[in-house]
């Protein structure tokens, strides 16, 4: 297992659309432990591999708190089947827009089909917490961002902000 760096906004491989994972296999299972590690050390509760610069539909999740044992979870070409009508707003936050958070209205329940890590073909009805992150997450395979969500006005604050960060960052390193 490795630790990999997390791509930050802005950066256009987070707008990338992620292909379909059609092989499971060694190199699948190590970008998978590879996510893991990098996730709990970050530390978040879900992660892309797009935000890792690789462009498949592959997400790990754990929702677990502090005071529970981990509950890994592998979610591999996710596909929503269903939207509730009803939505719920959460306070969101990405490991690729640190440091910012924001409200967003997502569906408050969705029926995702998708494959899990050994590639057995799962469906599973969600809602609350792992509902919002999987949308979350979903996004990113197809380059959408939580700030994307927000007013224009909101996200082009954020993304100043980012903007601004990274040349000062990459300036104090040069
Ligand atoms: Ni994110």
């Amino acid at each position: 297992m490795a630790l990999r760096p997390i791509i930050t906004a802005p950066d256009p491989r987070l707008k990338l659309k992620s292909a379909a994972v059609d092989r499971f296999d060694g190199e699948i299972e190590r970008l998978i432990d590879d996510m893991f590690e990098t996730m709990y050390a970050a530390p978040g509760i879900g992660l892309a591999a797009i935000q890792l610069g690789i462009p498949k539909r592959l997400l790990v999740v754990d929702l677990a708190r502090q005071d529970e044992p981990p509950a890994p979870r592998v979610f591999i070409n996710p596909e929503r089947l269903w939207v509730s009508d009803t939505l719920a707003t959460y306070e969101e936050g990405c490991l690729s827009v640190p440091d910012h958070y924001a409200d967003v209205q997502r569906p408050a329940q969705v029926v995702v089909r998708y494959r899990d890590r050994a590639g057995s073909a799962c469906e599973e009805t969600m809602d609350g917490m792992l509902a919002t992150c999987l949308q979350h997450e979903m996004d990113h395979l197809d380059g959408v961002l939580f700030v994307d969500h927000l007013s224009l006005a909101k996200r082009s604050l954020i993304l100043r902000k980012m903007a601004k960060a990274k040349k000062l960052a990459g300036a104090s390193s040069a």
